[in-house]
């Protein structure tokens, strides 16, 4: 697809990487909802980049169904969806109680599914591009499982389904990237802290905008770390 034709839903598109992606696609003549819970942010964000923005928390399946509304009155339809929402702060699994990492994985894997099958519902051709994390990925321990088990599961929701009527879904997996988020993390980790090479936003955009322009990549997985060529692992 070209980009200047994606009609396109950024989830969490008001900071960070959802930011980044929203950007990239409007420079490329792409016209974008962004969707966020922060609605200061997101409106700003909006006004900034020339993006429309539309409050949603993605776990919540009546802001989804809104949000599909709103973005299909607003772009004239819609043939991208990009699931960029997502993270976990705090107490992680098995510590955390059941509320706090069944809310890691409404957020990171069962919101996921619900955007993508309202794609699939409402799309009649395009793109799902989700976000997952190199956190998905290997057989090192990590500091939250269940964040790590929901972006395995979004990896693998992507390279089961691979595509449907026309809609095709890709993932991407970035290492850490600089955005809101790892500022905060970075912030609750000892001073001196190296965390080592890190993506910028745009670098994480580039790869999304590559699969919404490739109609051959179905089902396609991505990793992405600073200062190497990306790698297709699926699809
Ligand atoms: N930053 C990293 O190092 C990194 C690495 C790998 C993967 N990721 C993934 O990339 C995605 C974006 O991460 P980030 O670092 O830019 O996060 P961030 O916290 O900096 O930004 C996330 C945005 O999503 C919004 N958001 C949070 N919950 C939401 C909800 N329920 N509904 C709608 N919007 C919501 C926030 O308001 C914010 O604007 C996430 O899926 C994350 O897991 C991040």
């Amino acid at each position: 697809m070209e980009l200047s034709a994606a009609k396109a839903i950024v989830t969490g598109g008001a900071a960070g990487i959802g930011r980044g992606i929203a950007d990239l696609l409007i420079s490329e003549r792409a016209s974008v909802v962004v969707a966020d819970v922060d609605d200061e942010t997101g409106k700003q964000t909006a006004a900034e980049i020339g993006a429309r923005f539309v409050h949603a928390d993605v776990t919540r399946a009546e802001d989804l169904r809104r949000l599909f509304d709103d973005a299909e009155r607003e772009l004239g339809g819609i043939n991208v969806v990009v699931n960029n929402a997502g993270g976990v702060e705090g107490e992680s699994y098995p510590d955390a109680p059941v509320e706090r990492w069944t809310a890691v994985l409404e957020l990171n894997l069962h919101s996921v599914m619900l955007a993508t099958q309202l794609a699939l519902e409402r799309m009649q051709a395009g793109v799902v591009v989700t976000i997952a994390s190199v956190a998905a990925l290997g057989d090192t321990p990590h500091p939250a499982p269940e964040y790590a088990a929901a972006k395995a599961a979004v990896v693998r929701l992507t390279s089961a389904l691979r595509a449907r009527d026309g809609v095709r879904l890709t993932c991407v997996c970035p290492d850490s990237t600089r955005t809101p988020a790892m500022e905060r993390t970075l912030a609750s980790r000892p001073p001196g802290f190296d965390p080592g090479p890190m993506l910028e936003p745009n670098e994480v955009a580039a790869v999304v905008a590559d699969l919404i322009r490739d109609d051959s990549a179905r089902g396609r997985v991505v990793v992405v770390r600073a200062g190497e060529p990306v790698r297709v692992i699926a699809g």
